[in-house]
Order: C-alpha cells, then structure tokens, then sequence
C-alpha cells in the first residue's frame, strides 16, 4: 500500500520571534514536515526553537533546523537537504526600524537579497504556495481613523519599511513574471513571549520589575513633503488574515 508524503512547510526566520511561534503553530495545527532556515546571526536565536521542542518533544522529529544566511543564495546542496517543499512562509528579515535607521544600506541590502534568494528558490521548486510577510509599515503613517486597503499607495517611512516594501514589489513582479503563488501579508505591530529585550513590552517588563519610574514618549512622525503628501491612514488588519490563511492552507491540505 502507498504511504502518502507529508507536506513539507518552509519557514524562514524561525528563531525570529515571531517565527519561533510560527513554528510552533504549525507543527500544533498540522501533521506536516517543517524545514526552518535562519542565519542566527540577523538576531535569530537557537533557544526559542530549542525551548519550545524541549517543552514538545512529540514534535522534535517533524522539525530540521539549517543554518543559512539568506543573503546568498540557497546552493544546490542545500536544496537536496531540504528536499521537496510544499508551502513556503518567508519571515527572515532584519525587522529593527532604529537599526534601520542608524544603518540603512546594510539593512535594506539583507532584507533586499533575503527575498531575491528566496524567490529564486521558489522558482526552482514551485512551491503552492509562497507566503510573504511584510509590514503595516509600507504603508506609512496613519491617522487612527480610517483603514489601510490591499492595493494602498506605498509610502515608506524609514529604511525598514522602505526594505520590507522593496520585498512586496520584487515578490509582485516575480509572481506576475513567473507565476510565483504569492501571498503578502501586512502585519501590525507584534509583541509576546520570546520578543527582543529591544521591543517596548520588555523594556516596560524590566522597567517595572525594577520599580523605577520611567518616561515613555510618543515619536512625533515626519511629515512627508508637500510633493508627496497624502491622508495618512489607519493600519491594515492582515495580522488576522495570515492567522486564518494560515488554518485554512492547514485544514485544506493535512490529515
Ligand atoms: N515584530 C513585529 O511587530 C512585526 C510587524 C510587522 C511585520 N513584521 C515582520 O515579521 C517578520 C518577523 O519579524 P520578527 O519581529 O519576528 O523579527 P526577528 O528579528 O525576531 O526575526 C527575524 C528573523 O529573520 C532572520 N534573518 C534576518 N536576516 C536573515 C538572513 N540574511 N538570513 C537568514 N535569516 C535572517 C533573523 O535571524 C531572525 O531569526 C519580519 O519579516 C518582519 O518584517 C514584524
């Protein structure tokens, strides 16, 4: 009797933390194989992987972890390690906007060749689908009233929002050009276990666990030139929509 292969899901950036809970979710979510690449290097981290299979053992033989940096291109020996791929979520990113800012070149560069590497990837193995995660941010500023839309004008901010919306562009072109199946989603901002201690929620965490008293301010955000100048919207709800297309590509095809 022919035993059916299990689908293999692609995620990169799972030491990143919002990978690691992507990880986690679909191995929760699904019986499938999951290969992860991360660089560990762009502030991955081993441990987030690691402490979530020691507290799963159960899944530990559903996971491969391989150690890549994404600014070079996944060589053919690579690929053979992998082995086929059904779905791909590509999460690696340099996602810091102050480190954006103080090095832009460095920083739009990674995240710039991390999705060329990837899309040359998916047109290699024809993925069904390629699930892109990108940022609220492409579309700028916001007035607190009103929603961004799918299609919006893409207004950056700051170098990291200018790199993650150079990613939409190139994954759009390549799936207009080669028919890569892609999906982009925009997320909002995220916080949780596992998070940078860069990130607000660990800084207050820490801040109150001291019990000092501390000041936060709100940073006043650049007008755009008057040439450029648009109503600034609300920001997108596309965190909940990679939630469910995420249960929904689980349930249509697993079991
Ligand atoms: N955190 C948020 O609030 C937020 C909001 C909107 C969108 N996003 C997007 O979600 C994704 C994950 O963000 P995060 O907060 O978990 O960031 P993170 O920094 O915690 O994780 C990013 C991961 O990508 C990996 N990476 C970066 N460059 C790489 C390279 N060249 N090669 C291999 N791996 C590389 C890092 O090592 C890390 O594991 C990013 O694409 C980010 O732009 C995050």
């Amino acid at each position: 009797m022919l035993t059916q292969r299990r689908m293999t899901l692609l995620i990169t950036g799972a030491g990143g933390s919002i990978g690691c809970h992507t990880l986690k979710h679909a191995l929760d979510n699904t019986n499938w194989n999951i290969v992860s690449l991360d660089s560990f290097r762009h502030r991955g981290l081993t441990d987030r992987i690691e402490v979530m299979l020691q507290a799963h053992p159960e899944f530990r033989s559903r996971v491969r972890v391989y150690t890549h940096d994404l600014t070079a291109p996944i060589s053919d020996l690579l690929a053979s390690k992998i082995g086929e791929v059904d779905h791909i979520i590509n999460m690696a990113s340099l996602s810091d906007v102050h480190d954006s800012i103080l090095h832009p070149v460095g920083f739009i560069q990674n995240n710039v060749n991390v999705i060329l590497a990837m899309l040359e990837y998916a047109r290699a193995v024809k993925p069904k689908t390629f699930l892109q995660i990108s940022s609220d941010e492409v579309y700028g500023p916001t007035d607190g009233k009103s929603f961004h839309k799918e299609w919006d004008p893409i207004v950056p901010s700051n170098p990291y929002s200018a790199s993650k919306a150079a990613q939409e562009v190139i994954a759009i072109a390549y799936w207009r050009t080669y028919g890569i199946p892609l999906i982009i989603v925009n997320l909002m901002n995220n916080f949780g276990e596992m998070q940078s201690p860069a990130k607000f929620p660990a800084i207050v965490q820490r801040k109150v666990r001291a019990a000092r008293a501390s000041t936060f301010t709100r940073a006043t955000r650049q007008t755009p030139s008057s040439s450029c100048s648009r109503t600034p919207r609300l920001t997108s709800t596309s965190k909940a929509r990679l939630t469910s297309r995420i249960v929904t590509i689980s349930s249509a095809t697993s079991k």
